[in-house]
């Protein structure tokens, strides 16, 4: 079991256990289902530099490999929040000769595209070689690899310095979170900027969204948690943005200490972490006790409705029905199957809990009584799709921050 801290090597004092649980995005077929591995599913928070983090984890390797199945162009939201992260990029930071911007977990170039087709220099360092083909295909120049110290100083080596280092729901993965920092150092120009944009530990707690507790994500940030993290690497957190993206993240600016003035974001967040007492085992162990209360509200919602003869089907496949399905014992029983837009979703079944993934067409032949929201971060999107199911007089089951039936 885990008892260091992966950032400082202080001692992780764990707040919930999620149970035994598979990779989230592990999609299999039902014979993979007879071997499927499982790990015990446990967060904690460093009493020395308050970053949250998972107590046990999955190898690298059994997470991000040729059927890696998240592709992160699946989204309207998503497709045009990266195009517009590019354009800023292209606009703020590389306007120098000849800039240079690396991706840390490029997927399937959503981002670089972009930067690609205004034909600045770039690269991508993606492990996952099914969703860097995906990127490639756009144009996008990719290094199939994990990225750690020794790939930074490759990079380095043939490329040169970095003005912007870049990674979206990247780099709270990578349990080697101390060979990123030094390879970001390394690969990083004196003026250049690291950006990445993460889930929030802040909004996990407030909207009790503990189905973004998974086994890639094995760090949770915090503006403390980061803040203390750069400076052991010598950076400075310059800024800090909330941005709406999988229900409520933050943009994290980092740069060499002393390089940058930095936001005044940066302390209001941090001002706002101390008043909510963010990190402190009290809260946390709260937000435990709170995800216990979902968990028996879901369940008798969806006992109820299944022993009145009501229809109810999953919509969408993401990540976060994993921990879903499978800390609160949500089988075919009460869920039949789901739905979801992604090709290479459809046909398999959601790790451990082995829900049946199919393809959208199937939610309206005919509509289900109740859809079980687990994309619920594209609610927006989805609801507005699917106005002629509620027309029909179908109704959506939410479960954060709270179980509601709409
Ligand atoms: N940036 C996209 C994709 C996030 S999914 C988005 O925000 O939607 C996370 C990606 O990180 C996966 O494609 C995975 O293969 C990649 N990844 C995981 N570990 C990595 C590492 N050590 N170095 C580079 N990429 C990594
Ligand atoms: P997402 O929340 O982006 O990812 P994560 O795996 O990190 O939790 O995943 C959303 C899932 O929902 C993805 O598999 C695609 C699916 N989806 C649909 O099926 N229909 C839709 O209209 C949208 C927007 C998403
Ligand atoms: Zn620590």
């Amino acid at each position: 079991m885990k008892t260091d801290c992966r950032v400082c090597g202080g001692k992780v004092r764990e707040f919930v256990d999620l149970g035994r649980q598979p990779t989230a995005n592990g999609f299999l077929t039902p014979e993979e289902a007879e071997r499927e591995f499982f790990f015990r599913l446990a967060v904690g928070v460093c009493e020395r530099c308050a970053m949250v983090q998972l107590i046990e984890e999955v190898p690298q390797e059994l997470r991000y490999h040729g059927a890696y199945r998240y592709h992160a162009s699946g989204s309207a939201g998503h497709r045009q929040h990266f195009e517009q992260n590019a354009l800023r990029f292209l606009e703020t930071e590389l306007t120098g000769p000849d800039p240079f911007v690396v991706e840390i977990g490029c997927n399937d170039g959503v981002m670089l595209s972009a930067i690609a087709e205004a034909g600045v220099r770039h690269l991508g360092v993606e492990p996952s070689t099914n969703v860097a083909e995906l990127a490639r295909a756009k144009g996008v120049n990719v290094l199939t690899r994990f990225f750690d110290e020794g790939t930074a100083a490759d990079v380095r080596a043939e490329h040169g310095s970095a003005d912007v280092v870049f990674g979206a729901n990247t780099i709270c993965h990578i349990s080697h979170i101390d060979s990123v920092l030094r390879g970001v150092d390394e690969l990083l120009s004196p003026g250049g900027v690291f950006v990445f944009e993460e889930p929030y530990l802040g909004t996990i707690v407030e909207r009790t969204a503990f189905d973004q507790i998974y086994d890639e994500h094995v760090f949770y940030f915090s503006v403390t948690s980061v803040r203390a993290m750069a400076e052991r690497f010598g950076f400075e957190l310059v800024n800090a943005e909330r941005i709406p993206l999988h229900g409520g993240e933050i943009r994290y600016t980092l740069a060499r200490a002393g390089a940058r003035v930095p936001a005044p974001a940066v302390g209001a967040l941090l001002a706002d972490e101390n008043a909510r007492r963010l990190s402190e085992p009290e809260t946390l162990e709260r937000f435990r006790r709170t995800v216990e209360g979902v968990k028996d509200e879901l369940l008798t919602v969806l006992r109820e409705v299944r022993a009145e003869g009501r229809s109810v089907v999953g919509y969408g496949a993401p990540g976060k029905a994993t921990t879903v399905t499978n800390y609160f014992g949500i089988g075919t029983d009460l869920v039949p199957f789901v739905v979801d837009s992604t090709p290479s979703k459809q046909g398999l079944l959601v790790p451990g809990s082995h829900l049946p993934v199919r393809a959208p067409h199937a939610f309206s032949d005919p509509y289900p009584d109740y859809a079980l929201l687990f994309a619920w971060n594209h609610a927006e999107e989805i609801m507005a799709k699917e106005q002629e199911f509620q027309d029909a007089g179908g109704r959506w089951i939410l479960y954060a921050p709270e179980v509601r039936v709409i």
